[in-house]
């Protein structure tokens, strides 16, 4: 387990830490120690890589370590979730955990990146709740879980999960029942017909990473892509967006936004999403991509 560098102010206690295998590039030291700052607040957020075997330990060594709680990445979401004493409904529905917390001697986890995921392309594209349409998924693994189930509890009444492993996507639909639609990979045009928003949760468009391969003209006028890629910020799917007139939605405000609920709980004070936070994660990524 080892700490690393991180932008907060040393002279101030670590009361909240991201932890992952691999936590190098995480931006979330950059996102709460930002608030932390500007708050006034004398506490530090530090990330940690944290072994798998060493997760559970961890998590139950927090309040010793002077920690009120911890966000926690991949590939610890689902033992994080699977440790805690009491789940947050969003948590049990997602079987996974992304912010830990202690109400006395209780670990307590939710699951913030439904909220994030939401509250962004309610930001950015908020005329996608009025078009009223199916919605498109590419992908079903975890962060598709997060998302699948923030539509439903947004009211979507199709979606559409398109996945190369058709398994998976059969999964969620055993999960979430029948307004999930599983479809295979080689049918994803099919599945864009009358589709309201497309979401990609795959790794595909990842900088240094394979392409996504996808015609957006069977998407209706006016529809919504979002891409929760954000290295690099503007995929090829969401110029391929904008190139088509559509609403580009980017993933660099779900990584913002689900850090809200999180601060909130260690805290008890609701942060801010600004342009400048925004502008000042851009601009760290570039530097340290
Ligand atoms: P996350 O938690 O970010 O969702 P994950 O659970 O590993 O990560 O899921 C990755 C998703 O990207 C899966 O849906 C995966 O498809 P499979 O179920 O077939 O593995 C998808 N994915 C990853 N690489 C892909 C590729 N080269 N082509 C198509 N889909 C890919």
């Amino acid at each position: 387990m080892s700490a690393a560098n991180i932008p907060g102010d040393t002279q101030k206690p670590i009361q909240a830490a991201v932890i992952g295998w691999p936590i190098k590039h995480s931006r979330s030291p950059l996102i709460h120690n930002t608030w932390l700052n500007q708050l006034g607040i004398a506490a530090r957020y530090e990330k940690y890589a944290v072994d798998p075997a060493d997760v559970t330990d961890f998590l139950r060594s927090m309040p010793e370590r002077g920690l009120l709680g911890c966000n926690v990445t991949i590939p610890h979401k689902t033992i994080a979730y699977e440790t805690a004493d009491n789940c947050h409904p969003d948590a049990v529905a997602v079987g996974a955990a992304n912010t830990i917390w202690f109400e006395g001697n209780k670990m307590c986890a939710t699951n913030t990146d439904i909220y994030g995921f939401i509250t962004h392309l309610d930001a950015s594209a908020p005329q996608w709740r009025k078009a009223d349409r199916p919605v498109t998924l590419l992908g079903a693994g975890g962060a598709a879980r997060a998302i699948v189930y923030g539509f439903l509890q947004s009211g979507v009444t199709e979606i559409r999960i398109v996945n190369r492993t058709r398994a998976a996507a059969d999964e969620l639909t055993n999960i979430f029942g029948p307004k999930i639609r599983a479809v295979d990979w080689h049918e994803m045009q099919s599945a864009l017909t009358d589709c309201g928003v497309l979401v990609n949760t795959t790794s595909l468009g990842m900088e240094g990473g394979p392409a996504l391969e996808i015609d957006l003209s069977p998407m209706p006028d006016g529809s919504t892509v979002n891409d929760i890629v954000y290295v690099p910020l503007e995929t090829p799917l969401l110029a391929a967006a904008r190139a088509r007139g559509l609403v580009a939605v980017d993933g660099l405000g779900m990584l913002l936004h689900q850090a809200v609920p999180s601060f909130e709980r260690w805290f008890h004070v609701r942060p801010q999403v600004t342009p400048m936070l925004r502008d000042s994660v851009i601009a760290d990524l570039k530097a340290h991509p």
